[in-house]
C-alpha cells in the first residue's frame, strides 16, 4: 500500500517540478497529457485499486483522488498565469478591431467639394433647413398652382403654416442675392427633404450643392469652366461635359449637365446604361424674375446657378449602389474612403 502512496507522491513531486519550468501553453498541454491524459499513470490507477483489499483501497483511493485534484489545480493555475503572460507578450495575437473616429463619407466629400469651390473664389453659405413657401417656390418663379411645384414632393410644416422643409437648396437663391450684393459667387451646400418613398437611389433626405454666381457678365462659358474644374478635381481625372437643354422655372435657358461616365470612360456600362453619360446637375442662367425678386437690375446683372446632388457624386466615386448606406450608421461604409 505504502508503495502506491509513495509512487503517487513522487509523481506529484515530479509533475510540480516540471510544471514550474513550463513557459508556454503548448508545453503545458503536453504536461497535461503526460500526467492527466488517457495514458498517464493516474488514468490507469483503477486497475491497481481493484487488486487491493477494501481497507487499503479506501486509503489509497483517497490519496489518489487528492493527488489528482492537486494536479488539476496546479494545471489550471499555470494555465491562467501563462494565458495572461502570452497575451501580454504575443505580438502576433490578433487584437480587437478598433474603429478610429473618421468623418463620414458625406462629411469628407462635402469638405473636399467646399475646398474646390473655395479655391475658385466661391463663398460658402449655411442656409436654414426650414424655409417659407415664398423662398422655396414663389421667389423662384413658381407661384401657387404652378405645375412645376409638382416636381418637388414637399414636406409641409403644420405650424407655422406656409413653411416647409426645403425641397431644394435653390430656396436660398433670393435670400442669398439679397444679402450678398453682386458681383458675388457662392455655394450653398446642405440637406434637402422630399416626401417620397426610399429605394436604393432615393432617400427622403439628401444633400444638394447649390451654386450661384451673379455679376455683370457671368455666363455659360464661365459655368462650363467652373464645372470642368469641379468635376476634374472631384473625380481626380479628366471629365468630359455635355450640356443638354432642359426646363426649370427659375433659369432661362435651363440645362441638364452630363459628365462622361466615370466608371467605364464611355466604353458603356450598366451605370451609364451604355450611353457613356451620367446626369449630374441642373443649371441655367438665372431667370430675370428671380433677379428682380432679389432686387437686382437684370439689365445690368446676369448670372448662372446650378444644383447637384452630393450622394449621387459619392456613389459614383466610390461605386456604392445604395444611397441608404450613406445615411445609415453602419461604420463599414466609411471604411471605403480610407
Ligand atoms: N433645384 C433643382 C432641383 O432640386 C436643381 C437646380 C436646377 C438648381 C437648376 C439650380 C438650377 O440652381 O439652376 O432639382
Amino acid at each position: 500500500m505504502e508503495k502506491y502512496i509513495e509512487k503517487l507522491e513522487n509523481i506529484f513531486k515530479q509533475a510540480k517540478q516540471e510544471i514550474e519550468e513550463i513557459k508556454n501553453l503548448k508545453e503545458l498541454e503536453e504536461w497535461k497529457i503526460k500526467y492527466l491524459g488517457r495514458k498517464s499513470y493516474l488514468a490507469n490507477f483503477s486497475e491497481i485499486l481493484k487488486n487491493l483489499d477494501l481497507e487499503e483501497r479506501k486509503k489509497v483511493g483517497e490519496f489518489y483522488n487528492q493527488t489528482k485534484e492537486k494536479l488539476e489545480k496546479i494545471y489550471h493555475q499555470q494555465k491562467e498565469k501563462l494565458s495572461e503572460e502570452e497575451i501580454e507578450f504575443d505580438f502576433y495575437h490578433p487584437g480587437n478591431q478598433v474603429y478610429y473616429p473618421t468623418l463620414t463619407l458625406i462629411s469628407s466629400n462635402l469638405k473636399k467639394i467646399i475646398e474646390i469651390f473655395q479655391n475658385m473664389g466661391f463663398i460658402i453659405i449655411d442656409a436654414p433647413l426650414i424655409v417659407s413657401e415664398y423662398e422655396n417656390f414663389d421667389s423662384l418663379n413658381m407661384p401657387k398652382f404652378h405645375p412645376a411645384r409638382e416636381m418637388w414632393d414637399t414636406i409641409w410644416l403644420k405650424e407655422p403654416r406656409n413653411y416647409l422643409l426645403r425641397t431644394h437648396t435653390s430656396a436660398f437663391q433670393v435670400p442669398f442675392l439679397k444679402k450678398y450684393k453682386p458681383p458675388i459667387r457662392g455655394i450653398v451646400p446642405g440637406k434637402v427633404f422630399r416626401f417620397e418613398a426610399t429605394d436604393s437611389r432615393h432617400d427622403f433626405e439628401f444633400y444638394q450643392i447649390e451654386g450661384i454666381s451673379v455679376s455683370e457678365n457671368s455666363n455659360f462659358s464661365h459655368l462650363r469652366y467652373i464645372f470642368e474644374e469641379f468635376f476634374d478635381n472631384y473625380f481626380e481625372k479628366k471629365i468630359t461635359l455635355r450640356f443638354r437643354p432642359s426646363y426649370f422655372p427659375f433659369t432661362e435657358p435651363s440645362i441638364e449637365v452630363d459628365i462622361s461616365c466615370v466608371l467605364c470612360n464611355q466604353r458603356g456600362c450598366s451605370v451609364c446604361k451604355f450611353s457613356g453619360w451620367l446626369e449630374v446637375a441642373g443649371a441655367g442662367m438665372i431667370h430675370p424674375f428671380v433677379l428682380k425678386e432679389a432686387g437686382i437690375d437684370s439689365k445690368k446683372f446676369q448670372g448662372y446657378a446650378f444644383g447637384t446632388g452630393l450622394e449621387r457624386l459619392i456613389m459614383l466615386k466610390y461605386q456604392i449602389n445604395d444611397i441608404r448606406l450613406l445615411h445609415s450608421s453602419d461604420l463599414r461604409t466609411n471604411e471605403i474612403s480610407s
